[in-house]
């Protein structure tokens, strides 16, 4: 028999602080939903009617990392038991893949946390691996895994060990279709900074088509996770920085070095390259004007951007339309915005032509 179920409350998870702003944007007063459960990184919506599980209709801004439609809530002691009632009970959905996230515990780079490496959440999905092959389901190879567009996705929420969330989500962008929205990329033993899973993470999700041989610049490349990254994709990396590059990337012979603040380069130096990536700790409006001026050179030939936007506090989110409109001004078509899961206090701006 298949299951047909319908949802009132939906849920958004974010960085831990995002949380105020986003109650803020989807609980307007006469809005869509009215403010429900909400801890550190998860924030549910109660919706003012009932929508089937698998609608496409989901609450959608840059500083949401993942979102679904909210089932039940589970609780209960024993992890093994809790799966085993859950399989019995959401077997006979139509799901395609399973994914079993925790909530961040922090924010990302604290102590060495990052997003999506739960050894918790590791435990339960395979658990729910093992008695998926124990009563012969299929499914049991979707668990954790990346689901492809239009892919039916149940999702089990760590909230707490206790508490648990079921919901569901239809994969209709690549992010939706990452386990809690969190890319986790191949970490190097030698990574040189957290920028390495930062520019993973922002290649991936905007499907930026850097290829081997193709020359970009990064404006803030010191000490140069971001390049090993780049040079690991086979590019030819130039690096603007008037910090001191990491040696391993130094005297790497696909990179080269202009120790200079961007504004000290001259414009026309930008000519050669396909890609452009800032990641400048300064304020926003100094980063979009530094970036207007390279891209609006005659000179200048650039196909893809990526840019970190700094956010000096939460509130700063509010201009991100303003800032997306900017870079669209630019004559880039495709352009989108949001908070990595690798991204501390800011958000990536990817553009396309
Ligand atoms: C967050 S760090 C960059 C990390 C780097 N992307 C990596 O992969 O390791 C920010 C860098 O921006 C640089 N920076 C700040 N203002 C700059 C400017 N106007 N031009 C070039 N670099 C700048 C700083 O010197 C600093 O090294």
């Amino acid at each position: 028999m298949t299951l047909s179920l319908t949802s009132t409350f939906d849920y958004v998870a974010c960085q831990h602080g995002a949380e105020p702003t986003l109650k803020q944007v989807f609980c307007e007063p006469n809005g869509t939903y009215r403010l429900a459960y909400s801890q550190k990184g998860l924030v549910t919506l109660k919706s003012n009617f009932a929508i089937p599980c698998w609608s496409k209709v989901l609450p959608t801004h840059p500083l949401v990392r993942s979102r679904g439609h909210i089932l039940k809530k589970c609780e209960g002691e024993v992890a093994e038991t809790l799966v085993q009632s859950i399989v019995e009970e959401y077997r006979g959905l139509d799901w395609t893949d399973l994914h079993v996230w925790q909530r961040d515990i922090a924010q990302p780079g604290w102590h060495g946390f990052e997003p999506g490496r739960s050894a918790l959440a590791h435990y339960v999905a395979e658990a729910f691996e093992k008695r998926l092959r124990e009563v012969e389901d299929e499914r049991a190879a979707r668990v954790n895994q990346i689901a492809s567009l239009d892919s039916r996705v149940l999702e089990i929420i760590i909230d707490d060990p206790n508490r648990w969330w079921i919901a569901t989500r239809l994969v209709q962008n690549v992010e939706d279709g990452w386990v809690g929205g969190v890319y986790v990329p191949h970490e190097p033993a030698d990574m040189i900074s957290r920028a390495y899973l930062k520019i993973a993470e922002a290649i991936s999700w905007s499907q930026m088509p850097i290829r081997p041989g193709d020359q970009v610049v990064e404006i803030g490349s010191s000490p140069g996770g971001a390049c090993q990254h780049l040079i690991d994709l086979g590019a030819k990396v130039t690096g603007v920085d008037p910090a001191e590059m990491d040696p391993r990337i130094a005297d790497h012979p696909s990179f080269e070095h202009w120790r200079a603040r961007s504004l000290q380069v001259k414009r026309k130096a930008f000519a050669p390259f396909r890609f452009l990536i800032c990641d400048a700790n300064v304020a926003p409006n100094y980063t979009l004007d530094t970036i207007e001026s390279i891209v609006a050179y005659p000179t200048t030939s650039v196909e893809g951007l990526i840019m970190t936007i700094k956010l000096s506090s939460w509130e700063q989110s509010d201009h991100i339309a303003e800032h997306l409109e900017r870079v669209r001004g630019w004559g880039f078509t495709q352009v989108a915005a949001r908070q990595l899961a690798h991204n501390r206090r800011e958000y990536c701006i990817a553009a396309k032509r």
